[in-house]
């Protein structure tokens, strides 16, 4: 059983917290120093692959092992690898052995939330994971605050690294390279981008909400995801000529049929909505809940010192009884709807055909036989731009895959958020 102190009491345990890391980047730095200025914790190892770099801890505490590691009796370890292995097989030895895990990891949360909860509460572990989605924004104890509501939509922003990247070029007119490098830089982006730029660290983070909203467990591969990788300069000058910036919106909801959709996609959004004044690496969240009407949550959602801010209010909170909602234990996983939204929406419309592509004239043909109604309309030899009157994403989606020639990577379809 483990005791802390509460520091607002400021009572003394009899003993430190024993607590070993896993990964030593940045947010594992951030929190090994913040955690060597504790007198109620003492960390036992610091798993890292290289054991000779400079570290905020001394060189006995590194190790390469995790049986080692393991070994040192720690109980809780904290989780900072990312990505899905070996990160998932170290979670499972920890809670095999009734040791606690506190993870910032939301692919594995997401793909295998399930499979770990379940495995946990066998052991008498726990497994807190506030860091995975919104940073230091507590957007799961806020969701779990609501298990005795019915909660029928989230929206929001929960990247920082695109979001960070949309705003700069907004702001500073870069492109979307020069943006990522500063935001690898600043330490907001995944150590493999890709999983930012192509939404899915979004749609993994999509899936944690909804499972914490109480919808069961839904696989990231089932979100209909559209990145931001091919967001160019003129979209962003397009979107401003609309009074309207361009974010990347996570969106959730649930039917009364109990029928789940997922998707992530960049949205155009006006200056004057909530979700337009989210810059830098800022996370927002729009929950809907029958009782609780709408609620807004904003934040820093990505970088060292946020993420060290939940994971170690996690470590703490293993001090308390347990608050978390316990995951439902026949939840079964729901196949989230394939298309983006049945919803009817404007659509920005950006389609660029191959060099020495259709004439207006052919583009112009292609737009009149889709039978989707414009409300403005830009034509250059190979190149469309259009906003249009309110369609569902498919229609729109179709449209400018038939402009761009059948290469969605020339293309960009934004739906206008109300
Ligand atoms: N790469 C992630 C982001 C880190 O930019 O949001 C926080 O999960």
């Amino acid at each position: 059983m483990i005791r802390l102190p509460d520091e607002r009491h400021e009572t003394r345990a009899a003993d430190p917290l024993r607590v070993a890391i896993l990964g030593c980047g940045n947010v594992g730095a951030e929190v090994a120093r913040r955690l060597l200025e504790r007198e109620d914790v003492r960390l036992t190892r610091v798993l890292v692959r290289d054991v000779h770099r400079p570290r905020p801890v001394g060189r006995a505490l590194l190790t390469r092992s995790i049986e080692e590691l393991l070994d040192s009796q720690p109980d809780a370890i904290i989780e900072l690898l990312g990505g899905v292995e070996p990160a998932r097989c170290h979670v499972e030895a920890a809670v095999r052995r009734g040791v606690h895990v506190v993870t910032a990891n939301k692919s594995i949360i997401a793909r295998h939330g399930q499979a770990l909860h379940d495995l946990a509460a066998r052991c008498g572990a726990r497994l807190l994971c506030e860091a995975s989605v919104g940073a230091g924004t507590p957007i799961l104890a806020a969701l779990d605050q609501l298990r005795g509501d019915r909660i029928t939509a989230i929206r929001g922003i929960v990247n920082g690294t695109c979001n960070f990247i949309l705003t700069r070029m907004e702001t500073a007119g870069c492109t979307l390279d020069e943006a990522l490098r500063e935001a690898q830089r600043l330490g907001y982006a995944e150590p493999d981008p890709t999983a930012d730029l192509t939404g899915r660290d979004s749609a993994e983070k999509l899936c944690v909400l909804a499972q914490r909203a109480g919808w069961g467990w839904i696989h990231p591969d089932a979100v209909k995801v559209q990145g931001i990788t091919t967001i160019t300069a003129e979209d962003v000058r397009s979107a401003r000529r609309q009074r309207c910036v361009i974010r990347l919106i996570a969106e959730a909801e649930r039917h009364t049929d109990g029928a789940v959709r997922l998707c992530v996609g960049p949205c155009f959004v006006p200056v004057a909505h909530g979700l337009a004044s989210v810059t830098g690496c800022g996370n927002a969240f729009e929950i809907e809940a029958q009782l609780a009407g709408r609620i807004h949550l904003q934040g820093p959602g990505a970088g060292p010192r946020c993420t060290a801010s939940a994971v170690i209010s996690d470590l703490l909170a293993l001090a308390s009884p347990r608050r978390e909602a316990a995951p439902k234990a026949h939840a079964s996983p729901r196949r989230a709807a394939t298309s983006r939204t049945t919803a009817l929406r404007r659509h920005y419309i950006r389609a660029d055909a191959t060099t020495g592509g259709p004439d207006p004239g052919a583009l112009l043909h292609c737009i009149e036989r889709s039978g989707i109604n414009v409300d403005s309309l830009e034509l250059r030899p190979g190149r469309a731009v259009l906003h249009t009157m309110p369609v569902t994403f498919d229609a729109a989606s179709g449209l400018a895959e038939s402009l761009a020639e059948g290469e969605p990577d020339r293309c960009l379809v934004a739906p206008l958020v109300e």
